[in-house]
């Protein structure tokens, strides 16, 4: 193998470790509670998941018969040997179905779960995976965060049902803003206070504050759930209770819409539009709010924001004499 093509290999690989981030069962417990009714009678598809290993699998395998499962399918990507951290060493996959417990132990059995060979490496936009993809209702997981654009296209394209992981820097996608303003999909209940522990190689290297060496887990604050399964928590209504007052919430100086700085802070009497921080669509009612748009970039410019002090699309606000950008802002309404 010539030197370039090595370092393209090597190059590639670090790519591939960097989607590598395994789910721990008891965050997909946590948000799976909130949707037990959504899959009675339905096929679920894991289709980032290698059965093997994959806390996705171990949590419908065993809740098969209590979620009253019809059928459940997983699929791998490339890697076939047992190891936790996928090396992508085999360029052909395998897949699994299961249908259910059959000799009335309460537990899928290795006879019971019928392990089969895909032709190909196991990627979710292959015909063969796109098949499995057709006979699925309800399709869940974590996909590799590189790929979530079009991971959500495909589910879209097929008009299927999700509940996946992903980051929240996604939002700011165009076509994923899109998505969540025409309330096609929207944010689950989310991880408790906001940790979302992965397991991962090289855990180590991301340090203090991220990685824990007696876990072994890395915590991130700014990963989320995205579905289009109804839940509770998005018709639940936010307490509002500050009045309005426009030295509080200064208007931009580039967009006609007010600065509140805190989601707590809404103003109850206030019907205009305002930015918020993004963290607000975690608690996004649609019966209660309406989306505007994102402030910047060319969503900002669909809304009508113009260029601020920097030359760039994004809103500013001046105060005593300077002007500053408030950060990850999106734009929102009351209903009245
Ligand atoms: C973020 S990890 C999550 C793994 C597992 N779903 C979990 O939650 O523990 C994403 C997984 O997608 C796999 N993957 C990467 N590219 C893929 C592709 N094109 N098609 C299917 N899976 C892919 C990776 O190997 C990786 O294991």
């Amino acid at each position: 193998m010539t030197k370039k093509a090595l370092n393209r290999n090597l190059h590639a690989a670090k790519d591939a470790k960097k989607d590598e981030f395994y789910t721990q069962l008891a965050d997909i417990e946590k948000e799976l509670k909130h949707y037990k009714d959504h899959f009675r009678g339905k096929v679920v598809l894991c289709n980032c998941d290698d059965p093997r290993v994959s806390n996705f699998f171990v949590y419908f395998s065993q809740n098969f018969e209590q979620l009253g499962l019809k059928r459940l399918i997983t699929t791998c990507y490339k890697n076939q040997s047992r190891d936790l951290f996928s090396q992508h060493d085999s360029e052909h996959a395998i897949y699994l179905e299961y249908t259910g417990d059959r000799n009335n132990n309460r537990v899928p059995d290795p006879e019971e779960i019928g392990l089969k060979h895909l032709k190909g490496d196991g990627d979710f936009r292959s015909q063969e995976c796109i098949a499995l993809l057709k006979q699925a209702d309800i399709v869940v997981t974590n996909p590799p965060f590189s790929l979530f654009r079009e991971y959500v296209e495909q589910l879209i394209e097929f008009e299927k049902k999700f509940l996946m992981i992903g980051h929240m820097n996604a939002l700011h996608y165009q076509e994923i803003f899109k998505l969540i303003k025409e309330n096609k999909m929207w944010l689950g209940n989310g991880f408790e206070n906001g940790n979302a522990f992965f397991e991962t190689p090289g855990g180590e290297q991301y340090g203090g504050g991220v990685y824990d060496p007696e876990t072994g887990l890395v915590k991130f604050r700014n990963v989320a759930w995205f579905t289009n399964l109804e839940h509770q928590r998005r018709h639940e209504e936010l307490i509002l209770f500050k009045k309005y007052n426009d030295e509080e919430f200064p208007n931009y100086d580039n967009l006609d819409a007010i600065e509140v700085s805190k989601i707590k802070d809404i103003p109850i009497d206030y019907f205009g539009a305002m930015g918020v921080p993004d963290t607000f669509l975690a608690k996004y009612n649609p019966d209660q709010f309406e989306l505007i748009g994102i402030p910047f970039g060319n969503l900002g410019k669909e809304i009508g924001v113009t260029r601020n002090h920097r030359g760039r699309t994004d809103i500013a606000i001046t105060k005593d004499g300077k002007s500053r950008c408030p950060y990850s802002r999106i734009i929102i309404k009351r209903k009245s």
